[in-house]
């Protein structure tokens, strides 16, 4: 088992800084431009694990793909053009893929096979096979179908009317990408709004696609054009920098170039409302997504409520949040996210094992996290990822509050979403 120490006791995290491209953006990117005639070219890609896993999954059913760095070429086949693949195909550690590739599975009339690691195995799948079976694709795997390995039989599709049941954009993506390779209107109402990058970007791939209310409806049989994406950088990512300067009286931390959707900007609302000292501009627009700079300074934190339309804002965040909160004055209590628990790892056990172990006090429930903050020095020692890259970095974010070292277990899961972590983390340190 690999492991790590990590010691960065620091005044200040300051200076300027870029993330890496978006990780949501940069699956759809690869998935899109393979179902649309031409070429496309996408830049600023996430070359974390589980985005060069959606690559590979598109290059096994013949997609033509070239990988230059961050700069990949896609030659799209059009919306039937994926090939039967001669291998199961591995899915990795990726849920974003696994669930939104079955989608597309679904609407296209060849048989697969797809399995994943030990994590991705036990995640739950019925939640897109549930849908996409009444919309006429069949689905067998471990579980009465429930988890992977799974084989998926597509073919016509019949559109369907379908309220989420859980507040997913993975499952509202999953639906609207099957909903492409039918002969009518998919609807998909989400009672909260979730990240709506699928909409944008079938938009950019010239999709005429229509929000009213909270209904998504998408006629099918449309032809997707190749285009040129430029991935923003990841907010999420970001969001580890952010909240390390948020706890540090004398920093000043600039994130440069960041996508600031309003569906994924809820770290920023959060800090705010806790008395973080942010500010955000939006720079630009490319496509339909704005990006912009993050500036954000430290200061004192009080513990506030996260609940309800906040949480698929910030579900990604959560990890990093109850770090902040074990340093803000008083109760920060977060509740209506048991979707934690159905992450790469449940985030609820191992927030409150990890936070607990370093001196916090925090207990876990159903749905959320009850943490009494206060600003202090958190104990150092041994403490494992979970191999979940989320849980990893907010473990190394920890290491700004401790006298003793941090010795972090299996810390490759951080390549993930984020190989360049521990890089930018040094150039952001002051001495
Ligand atoms: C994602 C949606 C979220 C998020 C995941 C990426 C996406 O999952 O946690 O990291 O790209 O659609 P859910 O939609 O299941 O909440």
């Amino acid at each position: 088992m690999s492991s790590m120490t990590i010691s960065r006791r620091t005044n200040a995290v300051k200076g300027m800084i870029t993330v890496p491209g978006d990780k949501s953006i940069s699956h759809r990117s690869i998935m899109l431009a393979a179902l649309s005639n031409g070429t496309s070219t996408i830049n600023n890609f996430l070359t974390g694990e589980d985005c060069l896993t959606t690559i590979s999954a598109f290059q096994a059913m013949g997609i033509h793909i070239i990988q230059n760095d961050s700069e990949i070429t896609v030659h799209g086949k059009g919306l039937y053009g994926l090939e039967e693949s001669s291998q199961p195909i591995n899915l990795g550690n990726s849920g974003t893929t696994t669930r939104l590739l079955l989608g597309i599975l679904a609407g296209t009339p060849h048989h697969y096979c797809l399995y994943g690691d030990e994590s991705l195995s036990v995640r739950p799948m019925d939640r897109v096979t549930i849908p996409l079976s009444k919309m006429g694709a069949t689905f067998d795997g471990n579980q009465q179908g429930r988890l992977l390995p799974m084989s998926v039989r597509g073919g016509e599709v019949q559109p369907i009317e379908y309220t989420l049941p859980i507040n997913s954009a993975q499952i509202k993506s999953s639906i609207l990408l099957a909903g492409l390779f039918t002969t009518g209107v998919t609807k998909v109402v989400e009672p909260v709004p979730t990240r709506d990058h699928t909409e944008r970007m079938l938009t950019a791939f010239g999709v005429d696609i229509g929000r009213e209310g909270n209904t998504i409806s998408l006629r099918g049989q449309q032809q997707l054009e190749a285009t040129d994406i430029e991935v923003p950088g990841d907010i999420s990512s970001a969001a580890f920098f952010i909240c390390a300067a948020a706890l540090k009286a004398d920093s000043d931390l600039v994130v440069k170039d960041v996508g600031l959707n309003p569906t994924r900007t809820g770290i920023i609302d959060v800090l705010k409302r806790m008395g973080a000292t942010i500010e955000t501009r939006i720079t630009r627009y490319i496509g339909d997504e704005p990006i912009g700079d993050v500036t954000v300074q430290g200061g004192p934190l009080n513990g506030i409520t996260i609940s309800g339309a906040d949480i698929p804002r910030v579900i990604d965040e959560i990890p990093i949040i109850a770090l902040l909160a074990s340093q803000a004055e008083g109760k920060t209590l977060i509740k209506d996210a048991e979707d934690l628990r159905y992450k790469e790892t449940d985030r609820i056990q191992a927030v409150v094992d990890i936070l607990h172990s370093m001196g916090v006090d925090i207990i876990g429930t159903e749905d959320g996290l009850i943490i009494n903050g206060k600003p202090s020095t958190l104990k150092g020692g041994e403490y494992h990822s979970y191999k979940d890259h989320r849980i990893g970095m907010m473990i190394a974010i920890a290491s700004l509050l401790t006298d003793e070292e941090i010795t972090l277990q299996e810390p490759d899961c951080i390549s993930i979403s984020y190989p360049s972590f521990f890089a930018h983390f040094d150039q952001i340190l002051e001495d």
